[in-house]
């Protein structure tokens, strides 16, 4: 088979790059679209799992990041500029290493999980800790880069990101032949639910799906605006990538559950918690707080009645495990040690 090209070249007719650009990629996209049997019993319904945590930094981001950065180069800017809860400052830093541009990023101080902090170390970013939340480093990232054109904005009120990440939906439905009946998402700065409602639209229009999905968006209890309609003024959870209190795309994620017929639901940190645990423990895959939130919302929306029996559900896990170590091993105590030993490992295991 051919190497997966990454998304602008999957899908080149559908992204906003011109011909003889200079594409950066890392190989982003073609992520598994794995079967979920334990969340499929729970449920009633026929559940798949979009593993984007499968993409080169461990997150979605990588998607828009490729289309953001190959434009942002094209244009003969200098580096990029972001603000980020985390996995838009891992992608970003890691597209312009690649692309050989500088990249500096504004994170809440203290508030941005620890592996993603590593990534942007790593891959040489210009780190700029804010004494605020995510909504205040986007606010100050706009400001910055209306000052300092040499940097291009690469948030995803770049619509460039959108028009990336809308590659997963276009992934989905030619795996599945067709689209779900409903789509299940985490909320933060609600980028990427406008994204992929964007690509069913899309897709629908190009006539290769004859129905879109209904949206279901989840955002974390104590940072849910688009709930409650209203903004967050201190944004809460441990979830800290959708720790987000004013998202930018609102209208997106509002137009996206009016036109498709969806949902936006609070889910606590202990739904988001237990859904974290169960799909490592059950499905094997191990995913980020804010990703297992969609997992939650999948099953309050099956306790509560609102997600009818024998849908064709697929639930994106937007970002890897491994990003926030710290969460998983919360509570986990410290492996047991023995000396070198067989009879010392047979107790240590309750063998004996
Ligand atoms: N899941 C993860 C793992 C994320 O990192 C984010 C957003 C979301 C879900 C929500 O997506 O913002 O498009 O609604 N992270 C951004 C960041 C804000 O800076 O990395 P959204």
């Amino acid at each position: 088979a051919a190497r997966w090209p990454g998304v602008i070249e999957a899908y080149r007719s559908r992204m906003p790059v011109e011909d003889g650009w200079e594409i950066v990629t890392l190989g982003e996209g073609g992520t598994p679209l794995l079967p979920a049997p334990h969340l499929s019993e729970l449920t009633g319904c026929e559940v798949y799992l979009k593993v984007d945590g499968a993409n080169p930094t461990g997150s979605f981001k990588d998607r828009g990041m490729t289309v953001a950065v190959t434009a942002a180069k094209a244009a003969g800017a200098q580096g990029v500029i972001c603000a980020s809860t985390g996995n838009t400052s891992a992608s970003a830093a890691a597209y312009a290493a690649r692309a050989g541009m500088t990249c500096a990023v504004l994170v809440p101080q203290g508030k941005i999980a620890l592996g993603k902090l590593a990534q942007a170390v790593m891959h040489g970013a210009r780190i700029v800790q804010v004494q605020g939340n995510f909504d205040d480093c986007l606010e100050l990232a706009r400001k910055t880069a209306a000052e300092y054109p040499a940097a291009a904005l690469v948030n995803s009120v770049n619509p460039t990101r959108i028009a990336g990440q809308a590659s997963a939906s276009y992934e989905i439905c030619d795996v599945l032949g067709r689209a779900p009946d409903v789509h299940c998402l985490p909320v933060g700065n609600a980028g990427n639910i406008t994204a992929y409602w964007q690509g069913y639209r899309r897709y629908l229009e190009d006539g290769v799906i004859s129905a879109t999905p209904r949206m279901f968006g989840y955002q974390a209890a104590g940072a849910a605006p688009l709930v409650h309609g209203a903004p967050v003024r201190d944004p809460e959870t441990i979830a800290t990538a959708i720790r987000i209190g004013d998202p930018a795309s609102w209208k997106g994620a509002v137009a996206a559950r009016d036109e498709s017929n969806g949902q936006f639901k609070a889910v606590t940190d202990d739904e988001i918690l237990a859904a974290y645990r169960l799909l490592a423990s059950r499905e094997a895959v191990f995913v980020e707080p804010a990703s297992a939130a969609s997992v939650a919302g999948l099953l309050q929306s099956a306790a509560d009645g609102s997600l009818p029996r024998g849908s064709l559900v697929v639930c994106t896990v937007t970002g890897h495990g491994l990003k926030d170590p710290d969460t998983a091993l919360l509570n986990a105590g410290e492996p047991q040690v023995v000396p070198i030993d067989p009879a010392a490992v047979a107790a240590a295991l309750d063998l004996l």
